[in-house]
């Protein structure tokens, strides 16, 4: 297990920063995952940790060794610092079979040919691999070439991993299976593993702690529940799979509570801030399908609202509306757990519903806070009436 140390890391590619001053400290034994779309510099950070890229400034500390520090001109390079790597497209070497592939950092190391094969049995073991060790890896399918590399990686039992996008080339059934053993290995092994994925899902089940980047720089660091409850801005809320992100205006706080006007509609719904609002703020109220739910006709109140369904896709556990409402489109996840057959929503219906103010979020675009007073006065109860 080693902690990792990152501070002020810049890469540039010409003109182009692919990292900006890049802070980071991950715990020994931490497993953490770099989200973010295409191009935001998830892989340029692991390569700049694993010693395969020269950072443009910065300084990088694995355990007690510093192992980049531009200042001093130091770079250790990737072989010689003790970490193991893999990677979305398997690199293992096509001449050598399972047995060599999974022993060669441990030649490298220089571990004695006796423990040098019970290593490599253990690997193969971990992995569900026992008894392929001597099939050429060109005649393994996908998901058994990723459990090679898996096994390689671990093999000289590095403080820490790093895997980019290790299971994008798998079948969804094969990604989840594989994700777990990742896990189980990384608890097994003790390892500090640093994980990319541009998958939330991914991200959600296998993390400690997840890293969301844009354009090279770290935009909310925090665990799988804060991400996907409390996510600090639209982008991230977006990337967190929230379907529902309605531009507005703050027309009422109280405590943690804020109450939002959806821009050109009469609606209000309330959530929960994720930084400082005062009314008045323009905010963004942001709400998961999944956390509006099908109420009765005739409910009123803030939060809820009427529409009519414009289009549904049936998913087996859940359909999925798009329901529009004073001209807003909005989408909703009824459960058929939560319906008999004959009350599921189709389209050209209309419906009432309501969003869960604990489940929705408010976040605050701009921070001009004006004194207490001015919003308190404000505040209507409906913003803090417990439903
Ligand atoms: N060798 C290179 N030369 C020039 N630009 C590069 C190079 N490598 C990466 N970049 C640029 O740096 C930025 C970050 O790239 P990076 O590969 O880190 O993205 P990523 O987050 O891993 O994306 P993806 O999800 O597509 O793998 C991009 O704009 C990319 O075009
Ligand atoms: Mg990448």
């Amino acid at each position: 297990m080693t902690e990792v140390q990152v501070s002020g890391l810049t890469k540039k590619y010409g003109a182009k920063a692919a990292l900006h001053e890049l802070d980071l400290t991950i715990a020994s034994g931490q497993f953490v995952t770099l989200l973010g779309p295409s191009g935001c510099g998830k892989t340029t950070t692991l390569r700049c940790l694993a010693g395969l890229e020269r950072p443009t400034s910065g300084r990088i500390a694995m355990g007690d060794r510093i192992v980049v520090d531009t200042a001093r001109r130091t770079f250790v390079p990737a072989d010689k610092r003790r970490v193991g790597m893999v990677f979305q497209s398997y690199a293992l070497w096509p001449h050598l079979n399972v047995t060599d592939n999974v022993a060669y950092p441990l030649k490298v190391a220089r571990i004695p040919g006796r423990e040098r094969a019970q290593r490599v049995q253990e690997m193969l073991d971990a992995v569900g691999l026992s008894d392929l060790g001597k099939r050429p890896v060109t005649a393994l399918s996908g998901g058994q070439q990723q459990r090679v590399a898996l096994a390689r990686a671990l093999a000289a039992r590095p403080g820490i991993i790093f895997y980019d996008e290790p299971l994008s080339n798998l079948d969804s059934k094969l990604r989840y299976q594989m994700g777990q053993q990742v896990r189980a290995l990384h608890n097994r092994f003790e390892t500090t593993s640093v994980y990319v994925t541009h998958d939330q899902e991914e991200a959600i089940t296998l993390s400690d702690r997840i890293i969301v980047m844009n354009e090279g720089v770290i935009v909310q660091d925090g665990t799988p529940s804060t991400l996907y409850d409390r996510p600090n801005s639209a982008y991230v809320a977006d990337f967190m799979g929230f379907q529902n992100i309605l531009p507005g205006t703050v027309v009422g706080v109280r405590g943690k509570t804020a109450e939002v006007r959806v821009d050109d509609t009469s609606h209000v719904f309330s959530g929960i801030t994720t930084g400082e609002a005062s009314v008045g703020n323009r905010a963004d109220i942001a709400f998961r399908a999944a956390h509006a739910r099908l109420c009765p006709a005739g409910s009123t109140g803030t939060g809820k609202f009427r529409g009519t369904v414009e289009r549904t896709t049936y998913l087996g556990s859940a359909v999925n509306l798009l329901v529009r409402s004073d001209g807003l489109p909005m989408r909703v996840r009824a459960e058929t757990a939560e319906l008999s057959a004959d009350a599921v929503p189709a389209a050209g219906e209309e419906h009432t519903f309501a969003v869960n103010p604990d489940r929705a979020v408010v976040i605050v675009r701009e921070g001009a806070t004006p004194a207490a007073d001015d919003y308190l006065t404000t505040m209507t109860d409906a913003v803090v009436a417990p439903r």
